[in-house]
């Protein structure tokens, strides 16, 4: 006979983008591809009913209220009697909550922590929920502080008494970032399965989306990020872009019911009146076929249920769209779009731009799509602080005088600006494009995001006067001399080598300027494409060290280039040493796996180019990170490093 099942929570990431994350999330023998969304089942209505929400509409996952089952005596006793995923006649995962957000409605509920962990155990939950603390956004600091006391203390005998359910430790905090990552670390620190943030539900329904997006990063920064991110009772398919953008896993949404109840319906702009609505321009299928007229005239249950579904339509919809963007490392331009479907969510994305150091740290260093600039609020995005910095600190210009150049309608910049760019370098000038970016250096000007970012020709005045501050910003710490280049004197003499300039730059940003110099040893040859002219092979003293990516423009290190920055830069920088026993895999050319891992650079981005080494430090692959240095130490599954060539393929 077998034993019963090991509570097996475990969360791999897939795909990533901005602090968004496409994952798997393992409950015993199921599996929940995140982000996901949780129709929230009343128990004692199921307006519609979870056999169709999962054949008809796909949810593998829902919740539902374990306290209002125990409270019906007849459904507790069915539920004990069958189990709750037969009572529901639901095959896929079951989370249920415990009675927190009935307190926050109408006061008290009679149910100790203990008596709802334990009966959620009864009735077979997959997911259950500590009776949390509901801490409103009225409170104030000191009443929060006190209850999140009692939901810390609550979770740790949930935890102790949760045998094989897996649990929710639910961070709260009201609105108080303080007390938000405070919670958030101590949940990190419990053996709790899922993290739900709670308390939020009264900020959505107010439309404070700034607070919101201040609550749900104060909870990330605490976070393990092992674990999924549940943000509590959102389920509006307005929200679900920006929140994804944040790092929510998991949302659920009881509203497609209630609004449905109460003929309103859910659209990515918000929620209409049945009686306030002009047209039915839906071509969702529960609409089709359908005008406002005959929906008005339906009975109030074809109604309610024709509603419902449209809601549940327009969530799916919307979260296989947001999945879609997050693929294709699109995230960001979606929730920028959604964000302007409302002044308040227009407040929310902006609040973002606060929390940048914390996005940066796991925003992806290079995407497969474009960067598309659709408004003053994209350069709130990582990728220009990012730029900023490292050409502050790891861009060394080759002279001491700039050519300013206006930025030009072709793309790379050294395409329309050839001969101009060749004239300036014979005089001793270094060419400069004042870009939306602020100041590129020519050299630079097919690096990722330079290359592949879409702007508007007509600028906004903020983005131009940013952009002009950077650019005398750059010229003054970096240069003697800036002149626009027309006034660039003509120069006689020998072209200047402007390719080698350009593949020592690039090295320099993406590596940091010691390990390009370990990388750039005289003589260096260049291979270049045949086809395109573009830098394809780096040869460094006689060794084929770099091999630069067409599409972003960075470089792929080989191994012996690796060798070479392992000698001349100290541990742990751009490393990931793996343990012994996985030495032989990754020398082989695996990929090295997060629960391996020994230690590792704190710096790396995702999409990094690193070192794997063996514990003692000597280099056996090269690949690209696929996880930070904080998600490598607590991540139990799933790839670190995507190796591309082990030691022993060399
Ligand atoms: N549902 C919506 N918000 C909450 C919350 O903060 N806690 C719990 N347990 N359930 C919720
Ligand atoms: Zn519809």
């Amino acid at each position: 006979m077998r034993g019963p099942a090991i509570a097996t929570a475990m969360f791999e990431i897939l795909r990533r983008d901005g602090l968004a994350r496409i994952g798997r999330f393992t409950v015993g023998d199921k599996v929940v591809e995140t982000p996901a969304l949780l129709p929230v089942v009343n128990p004692k209505i199921c307006t519609v009913p979870p056999r169709e929400l999962h054949d008809r509409f796909g949810f593998n996952a829902l919740i539902t209220n374990s306290y209002i089952i125990r409270n019906i005596p007849e459904l507790k006793e069915k539920a004990q009697a069958m189990g709750l995923h037969e009572m529901l006649d639901f095959p896929g995962v079951i989370m249920t909550d415990s009675g927190t957000f009935q307190s926050h409605m109408y006061g008290e509920v009679e149910v100790t922590n203990e008596e709802i962990v334990e009966f959620q155990k009864s009735i077979g939950t997959d997911i259950g929920t500590v009776l949390d603390v509901f801490t409103e956004p009225d409170w104030s600091h000191e009443k929060t502080k006190r209850s999140l006391e009692t939901t810390l203390e609550r979770t740790r005998k949930a935890c102790e008494i949760k045998g094989k359910m897996m649990i929710n430790g639910v961070v709260q905090g009201s609105i108080y970032t303080d007390l938000r990552e405070y919670s958030a670390s101590a949940m990190a620190d419990m053996d709790v399965d899922v993290h739900p943030v709670g308390g939020v539900v009264p900020l959505m329904e107010q439309y404070r989306y700034s607070e919101l997006v201040d609550v749900v990063m104060a909870s990330k920064k605490g976070l393990n990020p092992s674990r999924p991110v549940h943000l509590f009772g959102a389920g509006h398919p307005m929200i679900l872009a920006l929140a994804t953008l944040m790092g929510c896993d998991l949302f659920d949404s009881a509203s497609y019911a209630k609004f449905a109840r109460d003929d309103r319906m859910m659209f990515l702009d918000g929620t209409f009146r049945l009686q306030d609505m002009q047209t039915l321009d839906c071509g969702c299928p529960a609409c089709q076929g359908h005008t406002l007229q005959d929906l008005r005239k339906m009975s109030k249950n074809a109604r309610t249920k024709l509603i419902a579904e449209h809601n549940l339509y327009q969530i799916t919809q919307e979260l296989a769209l947001v999945k879609r963007y997050l693929r294709e490392g699109r995230l960001w331009e979606l929730a920028e779009i959604r964000c302007r479907a409302h002044p308040a969510l227009l407040d929310g994305l902006r609040r973002l731009r606060e929390w940048q150091d914390l996005m940066e740290r796991y925003d992806p260093i290079s995407r497969e799509g474009a960067v598309f600039y659709t408004g003053p609020e994209t350069r709130a995005r990582p990728v220009y602080m990012r730029y900023a910095e490292r050409l502050n600190s790891r861009y060394v210009p080759e002279t001491r005088k700039a050519a300013l150049f206006p930025e030009p309608s072709g793309k790379p910049y050294s395409r329309p600006y050839a001969e101009e760019f060749a004239r300036v370098r014979r005089a001793g000038y270094t060419p400069v494009v004042a870009s939306p970016w602020g100041p590129v250096p020519a050299e630079l000007d097919e690096l990722y995001p330079l290359a592949q970012s879409v702007f508007p020709e007509c600028q906004d005045r903020e983005t131009q006067e940013e952009s002009e501050r950077l650019t005398a910003e750059f010229l003054e710490s970096k240069f003697d001399v800036a002149v626009e280049y027309d006034q660039v004197p003509d120069a006689e003499g020998e072209d200047v080598d402007a390719d080698k300039i350009r593949a020592k730059a690039v090295a320099r940003y993406q590596f940091g300027i010691d390990a390009a110099d370990a990388l750039f040893r005289e003589p260096i040859e260049l291979v270049k494409s045949k086809k395109t002219g573009k830098i394809r092979n780096v040869i460094s003293d006689g060794e084929h060290v770099l091999s630069m990516r067409a599409g972003d423009g960075m470089y792929t290190l080989r191994m012996e280039g690796a060798k070479r920055i392992v000698a001349a830069v100290s541990a742990p920088y751009m490393r990931v040493a793996v343990v012994e026993d996985s030495v032989p895999f990754v020398s082989e050319g695996r990929n090295a796996f997060a629960q391996f891992v020994l230690s590792c650079d704190p710096d790396i981005r995702p999409m990094e180019e690193v070192i794997v080494t063996d514990p003692s430090d000597r280099p056996i692959a090269t690949g690209r990170a696929f996880l930070t240095a904080f998600e490598m130490g607590s991540m139990k599954k799933g790839m670190a490093v995507k190796v591309r060539s082990g030691s022993d393929d060399e």
